[in-house]
């Protein structure tokens, strides 16, 4: 048979688009088989049964976790690789100077010998998917064409994926084309191994006829093309293009439940700085429910109504598991009950998982997430610091119905954040639109173990879409500053927060998690108006009393730390923004350099 009668036998449509596309593919990666996805619970129960049977997929205890397994990638990929993601825009002042950008056609060339028979002995899966409930007013559709079984199941968790996605591609519309192969080919009688990845690895961007390439890694956002390589570096280009926002952010639902009145807030931090832990927020004063919505992509849009509206693309979490337990996120411990795919923690003796920060107590024996004995005295982590849970979003307790709704929620407030030991202060309104912009353009953030790389070093991460911008990030501030303009008077509020500010001594000032409702609360009031603060040069923060602090017992001297305001060393970090904004040049929206300057005098007069 040739590969375009493979392709078709057992085809889910019948739009010569897609059936051209694939047969394309097929032809160039030459997999044994074409299986077209539906997302049903038989081709999940199919596809984890076969993983099970060849060894890739650990199933865990049926009555401890039902439904759930574990998978250990390669020691060698384990998180994004940023070295080697690639925007290919035609000119490369349109990737700008934070991406690494190649010509198309150049690197289409670089491609091509990769991915020719790149899927030999393999199955080539076509996975279709929604981002965003099908039929939204913000939704767009995808395929993932993919040689990996463990991205199947991801996506499925992670996304609408299956029939209702693939029908809604018609001919004509506009779809993205995503293809995966973990590079690895197998020769006729050569038997897998349990992660297959190849050391070269490409995660490639073409942002003008909306495709991705993705070749040598299984991982997370290197492998589940929708998440971050869609719906961050090709929707921020469509939003770009089409009026809308294409963002790292979580979203949340507040009720007042006083009055019953109901907020909507979104919040950028960068990779493994909290976002997870915010949208499962358990607040520790009375007077809030909290809901969540989304944890790690959101899609903003004006509405009919001149407000900016909100959806979750996504529709499960692929979360970090390290520090996610019963004191920190006992909302995301419940949701993690089954159904969930684990990658890179630790198994227990009676077949559960664990990690570091799960419980209290550490277990007397473990196998590692590399498949090692493992003891508390084996002077090493069990789970990878970047080990994560891939669970669907419907089993949250605290899911806000807000997350089914087609034309998503009305926003009131955006929150910047990062990794911040220094300067920042716990929570700081900004000035204007053009200055929370200055403010998430100016985001820098201490490292952590979602890239590859090392730990604890600053970088600037502006937006925290740093990674995940894919068009020149100045032309991104300039869209940002376009969409104040157009939102008016109606635009959310925008908040620089820092959690993680540290004492001399090394540790965190403020008691952080649950307790950052007492933040958020004062976030809603400050938008209410019915609290003033306090301005100062960075922004308004909260005035003597207007935090509240009932319950917790967070010394004077440490409040007073939260909130100082170092002239000096603000001032320093002003000369490196300067620096920073200077490798864009003349793309650099003039807001943003009016913006120094005035945050320069503020300090001055402080
Ligand atoms: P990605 O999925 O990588 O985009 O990350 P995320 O932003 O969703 O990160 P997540 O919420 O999973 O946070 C990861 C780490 O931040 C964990 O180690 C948490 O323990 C820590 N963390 C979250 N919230 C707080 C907080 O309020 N205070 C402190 N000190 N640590 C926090
Ligand atoms: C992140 O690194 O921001 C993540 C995980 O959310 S990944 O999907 O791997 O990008
Ligand atoms: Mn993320």
């Amino acid at each position: 048979m040739t590969f375009a009668e493979i392709v078709r036998a057992d085809a889910t449509t019948s739009n010569e688009e897609v059936l051209a596309w694939v047969t394309e593919v097929a032809e160039l990666t030459r997999p044994d088989e074409v299986v077209w996805c539906d997302g049903s619970q038989a081709e999940w129960n199919r596809i984890t049964g076969e993983m099970v049977e060849a060894g890739t997929l650990i199933p865990l205890n049926k009555n401890l976790r039902p439904g759930s397994f574990l998978a250990r990638s390669h020691p060698d990929d384990v998180a994004r690789v940023e070295d080697r993601t690639f925007i290919c825009s035609t000119d490369e002042a349109d990737a700008g100077p934070t991406n690494n950008w190649m010509a198309p056609d150049a690197m289409k060339a670089e491609l091509t010998p990769l991915f020719e028979g790149s899927m030999r002995g393999r199955t080539m899966y076509v996975v279709p998917f929604s981002m965003g409930p099908v039929g939204g007013a913000i939704t767009q559709l995808g395929i993932e064409l993919t040689d990996s079984p463990y991205a199947v199941l991801n996506m499925r968790i992670m996304t609408r994926m299956g029939q209702a996605a693939l029908d809604g591609i018609t001919p004509g519309s506009e779809w993205v084309r995503t293809v995966h192969s973990v590079g690895a080919p197998l020769a006729a009688g050569e038997s897998d191994v349990a992660w297959p990845c190849n050391s070269t690895k490409y995660i490639t961007h073409f942002p003008e006829t909306l495709e991705v390439w993705s070749y040598g890694s299984g991982y997370g956002g290197n492998a589940l093309l929708s998440k971050k390589c869609f719906a961050l570096r090709i929707a921020s280009v469509m939003g770009r293009n089409e009026g809308w926002l294409a963002e790292h952010m979580l979203l949340l639902k507040l009720t007042n439940t006083e009055t019953g009145k109901a907020y909507h807030l979104s919040a950028a931090f960068p990779s493994a700085c909290g976002k997870t832990n915010l949208a499962m927020l358990q607040p520790t004063i009375p007077g809030w429910k909290v809901e969540t919505i989304g944890d790690d992509i959101a899609w903003l849009r004006p509405g009919t109504d001149g407000r900016l509206y909100a959806i979750n693309p996504e529709a499960g979490f692929f979360g970090v598991a390290p520090g996610t337990g019963e004191s920190t996120n006992p909302v995301a411990v419940e949701t993690l009950w089954g159904n969930t795919i684990f990658t890179n923690v630790a198994l227990t003796d009676d077949g559960d998982v664990w990690w570091e920060g799960k419980t209290d107590e550490v277990p007397a024996h473990l196998i590692d997430w590399q498949g090692n004995e493992w003891t508390p005295e084996s002077g090493r982590v069990a789970a990878h610091p970047n080990s994560r849970f891939t669970v669907p979003i419907q089993q949250t307790p605290t899911l806000a119905q807000e997350w089914y709704e087609q034309n998503g929620v009305p926003i009131d407030a955006i929150l910047f954040g990062g990794r911040r030991a220094t300067n920042v202060p716990l929570v700081a309104r900004s000035l204007s639109w053009e200055h929370g912009v200055f403010v998430g353009a100016t985001i820098s953030s201490e490292k952590t173990a979602a890239q590859e790389g090392t730990v604890g070093e600053l970088r600037r991460d502006p937006f925290a879409m740093l990674p995940f911008c894919g068009y020149n990030m100045a032309d991104y501030w300039g869209h940002w500053l376009d969409m104040g303009r157009e939102l008016g008077d109606q635009a959310p509020k925008i908040f620089q927060v820092n959690w993680f500010r540290k004492g001399a001594d090394g540790r965190f000032l403020w008691p952080g998690f649950g307790e950052n409702s007492r933040v958020i609360d004062w976030i809603i009031r400050s938008v209410e108006g019915s609290v003033e603060g306090r301005e100062t040069a960075v922004g308004t923060v909260p005035a003597a009393g207007e935090l509240n602090l009932d319950g917790i017992d967070v010394p004077e001297a440490d409040l007073e730390e939260l909130f100082s305001i170092d002239a000096a060393s603000w001032l320093a970090e002003a000369d490196l923004t300067e620096e920073f904004f200077a490798q864009f040049g003349d793309r650099l929206p003039a807001a943003l350099t009016g913006q120094l300057e005035q945050l320069r005098q503020r300090l001055g007069a402080a």
